[in-house]
């Protein structure tokens, strides 16, 4: 799946601080945001894209709430924001939660919208512009996060306000990360525009006949033969750092770090296996808020939650209860561990911070996530297993595609590519759910890093243009994540340099051995140079970290040379032996094709003797996928890439195949030996090299053969 830019009022930071003050007089380059589709004459206008959502009557019910004075319990507002959020900052959330998409129209996971009383204005990154420009009807106002002189939405603010002092603009403070709060606060300082907390939230008060229920699946425990050590052994070593700290307390907002550090999972995400709950740490006690019917009476034997009086055992609350808990009992802390962001994190929302008093709160990334990066033997021994029958489900499915698609008269589409792909899955063992949407986009929508096909955007897979396929599974021993991009015809020269120059990014990071101290951040420029020394480059990270039957993209690890260096602790994060992460170089030619490939790689020691006390570690593809030969050009490829690709191919056959073997999967096992030849690692690699090889082997067995004498001279 690939990693953007997600923290992108952490990576504008910096820009923030030292541009915003001297900007309010002229208008930022791109005030109205980018030209629209569709929406410039009236004839477009009565031909709008299937996918667009009319908001009009949406926005002018919120239009309605926000001027109430009841609705927003103080002055009426000139503006109201809806983020992306849930309660936990989660990446993508419950159906329930999904307010921007409900006001915007436009379903994408990220993105922040703003509601005046006359504009409408949606930021969003690289990943969506494309998609948003086709969801968002003509009222909408498209900020293209990460181009050129796109402001920020203070920014956009202090210019569209310059001339109203008293400009009220209100927002839902559980809803915004605190330091997004923070960082928006204080660019808005001493300018006409001043921003508040809404207690209630203005989309939910009209968003009511269609909105979704949270499901009511209760979460259970996972098993030590999974999770490889007991939570109270975790909560001992989160007890430490917070020692460390000298934190009196610590708040837990994030699903996937109560998860994993209470050994439970859920179904309260699509998705990613998390139960929807808050958690507090203390020398004593645990506090686990949660939603009284989602904890099993497994779960309840699993914390100890009986009759709980002591330190190592988990007290039950209300979920809504954390908020009178943590203002009361703070009151009795000196100081309390607020979680702030660390890469996918984005750490405690405003309201958690507001319910500490300033003086008590320790603002810091949370121990979970650095104590969770490094699996454990259990965990890492399961992801690549898990990894194993992944591969399996890939080959069984490419397989049956590539055999399929050219008889079946109607042809395939992306959603049925998508759909398959799921089903291969659910056959494998411990298999649980995909882990995100399946992205199968073929042509143009193969040119979107981030397309997911739905019925209205779907088109069917022809041959003169790529496929790419990213999709993952949750398994109970591990989360996958693996991109492969295919051809269905004859690739172009283009094509195929195109694919080739992905390939051999990812074999060069894949292929490095490293001393430990280098950041992770220092390895993006060895996946993309063979791109940029083509004049082209990827606007996503190069790779994220993935959790252990948890979320597809986990803090602290991420591959992008766009990250700032300054912000937080979480970006200088140093490989260690354990951690997973992804490998995802792309290439996108907008309109026409793209390729990405990606594997999950592991970190390792390497048998290099330690230099000066330095010790150097390597990496270990867990993705056992073939790769498409026909796309490669062999020509590109140094006899270095050549043994990698031979030995990753071995690979392949050694722990793949007697996998499919004994699941008597055996299209998919002969497919996968076809896609997985050894290849010459000298010389040209086309037909007429290997001709003169055998040349060269039929001459020197005739030798042998006409002179039997030869022999004796040795022997
Ligand atoms: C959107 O809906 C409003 C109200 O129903 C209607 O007046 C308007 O014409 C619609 N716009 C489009 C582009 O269909
Ligand atoms: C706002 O004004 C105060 C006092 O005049 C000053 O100290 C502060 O630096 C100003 N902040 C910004 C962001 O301009
Ligand atoms: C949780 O809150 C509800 C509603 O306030 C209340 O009826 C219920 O008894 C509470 N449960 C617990 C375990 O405190
Ligand atoms: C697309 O899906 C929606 C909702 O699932 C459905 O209502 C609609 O009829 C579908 N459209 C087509 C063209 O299949
Ligand atoms: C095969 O290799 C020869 C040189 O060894 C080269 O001239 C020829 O163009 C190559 N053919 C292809 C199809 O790459």
């Amino acid at each position: 799946m690939t990693a953007l830019w997600l923290l992108v009022t952490t990576c504008l930071m910096g820009f923030i601080v030292t541009h915003s003050a001297k900007r309010i007089s002229e208008p930022p380059f791109n005030y109205d945001g980018s030209s629209r589709t569709h929406c410039s004459s009236s004839s477009d206008r009565d031909n709008q894209p299937a996918n667009r959502i009319n908001t009009t009557i949406r926005l002018r019910q919120l239009r309605s709430e926000m001027v109430r004075i009841t609705a927003v319990k103080g002055p009426p507002l000139d503006g109201y924001i809806v983020t992306s959020d849930d309660d936990h900052q989660s990446e993508t959330v419950s159906p329930r939660d999904m307010r921007r998409e409900y006001i915007t129209g436009f379903d994408g996971s990220a993105g922040d919208a703003l509601i005046t009383l006359n504009k409408a204005v949606l930021w969003t990154d690289g990943r969506y512009h494309i998609q948003a420009d086709n969801q968002l009807d003509c009222s909408w106002i498209l900020m293209k996060q990460g181009r050129n002189g796109v402001p920020t939405i203070p920014e956009w603010l202090k210019y569209e306000f310059r001339d109203h002092p008293g400009t009220i603009i209100g927002a839902d403070p559980t809803l915004v990360p605190a330091f997004t709060w923070e960082t928006w606060e204080g660019e808005l300082a001493n300018s006409s525009v001043k921003l508040v907390p809404v207690q209630n939230n203005l989309v939910d008060l009209i968003w009511q006949k269609t909105r979704p229920a949270y499901n009511m699946y209760a979460a259970y425990p996972l098993e030590e033969e999974y999770a490889g050590r007991p939570w109270q052994e975790k909560v001992k070593q989160v007890r430490l750092k917070m020692k460390d700290a000298a934190a009196d307390a610590l708040v837990i907002t994030a699903l996937d770090e109560i998860a994993w550090l209470f050994n439970i999972r859920g179904y309260d995400l699509p998705n990613t296996p998390v139960l929807r709950a808050f958690a507090v740490i203390t020398k004593d006690h645990i506090e686990l808020y949660a939603p009284h019917h989602k904890l099993s009476r497994a779960v309840d034997i699993h914390l100890k939650t009986d009759s709980c009086f002591h330190a190592n055992c988990v007290k039950r609350r209300n979920y809504t209860t954390i908020w009178s808990d943590l203002r009361t009992n703070s009151q009795a802390w000196s100081t309390v561990w607020l979680p702030s962001p660390c890469g996918y994190a984005q750490g405690a929302s405003r309201a958690i911070f507001s319910a500490v008093r300033p003086e008590k709160r320790l603002a810091r990334p949370s121990p979970v996530i650095a104590l969770r990066a490094e699996k454990n033997k259990v965990e890492a021994e399961g992801m690549r297993r898990a990894h194993i029958r992944d591969a399996v489900a890939m080959c069984d499915f490419l397989s049956y595609m590539e055999d399929q698609i050219n008889l079946d008269s109607d042809g395939w589409d992306e959603m049925q590519v998508a759909r398959l792909a799921n089903e291969a899955r659910f056959e494998q063992d411990r298999s649980k759910s995909i882990s995100f949407p399946t992205i199968a986009g073929y042509g143009a929508h193969a040119a979107q890093p981030h397309y997911e096909p739905v019925n209205t955007t779907n088109v069917l897979i022809g041959k003169q243009s790529t496929l790419v396929v990213d999709s993952g599974g949750q398994y109970f021993d591990g989360t996958t994540d693996v991109t492969r991009t295919l051809h269905f015809g004859e690739p172009t020269e283009e094509q195929k340099t195109a694919y080739t120059r992905v390939l051999i990014g990812s074999i060069q990071l894949a292929s490095l051995v490293f001393p430990s101290d280098l950041r992770t951040d220092q390895l993006d420029a060895l996946a993309r140079a063979p791109l940029w020394s083509a004049g082209h480059d990827y606007l996503h990270g190069t790779g994220h970290g993935i959790g252990h039957f948890l979320s597809v993209h986990e803090p602290p690890i991420s591959i992008s040379y766009t990250q700032g260096t300054s912000t937080s602790e979480c970006e200088a994060v140093k490989m260690k032996p354990g951690y997973f992460f992804s490998n995802e170089p792309g290439y996108y030619k907008e309109g026409e094709f793209g390729v990405r490939l990606e594997n999950i790689l592991e970190v390792v020691p390497s048998e290099m003797p330690a230099y000066k006390g330095q010790t150097f570690l390597k990496f270990r593809d867990a993705t056992l996928v073939p790769y498409e030969p026909k796309l490669i050009d062999l020509d590109m490829l140094s006899p270095e890439h050549r043994r990698w690709l031979n030995n990753y191919n071995q690979r392949i056959r050694d722990e793949v195949g007697p996998e499919m073997k004994k699941q008597l999967r055996m299209t998919a096992f002969f497919w996968m030996k076809q896609k997985t030849k050894p290849i010459p690692e000298w010389g040209p690699a086309n037909q007429s090299s290997t001709f003169k090889r055998s040349h060269v082997l039929v001459f020197a067995i005739l030798i042998v053969q006409l002179l039997p004498g030869i022999r004796n001279i040795w022997s």
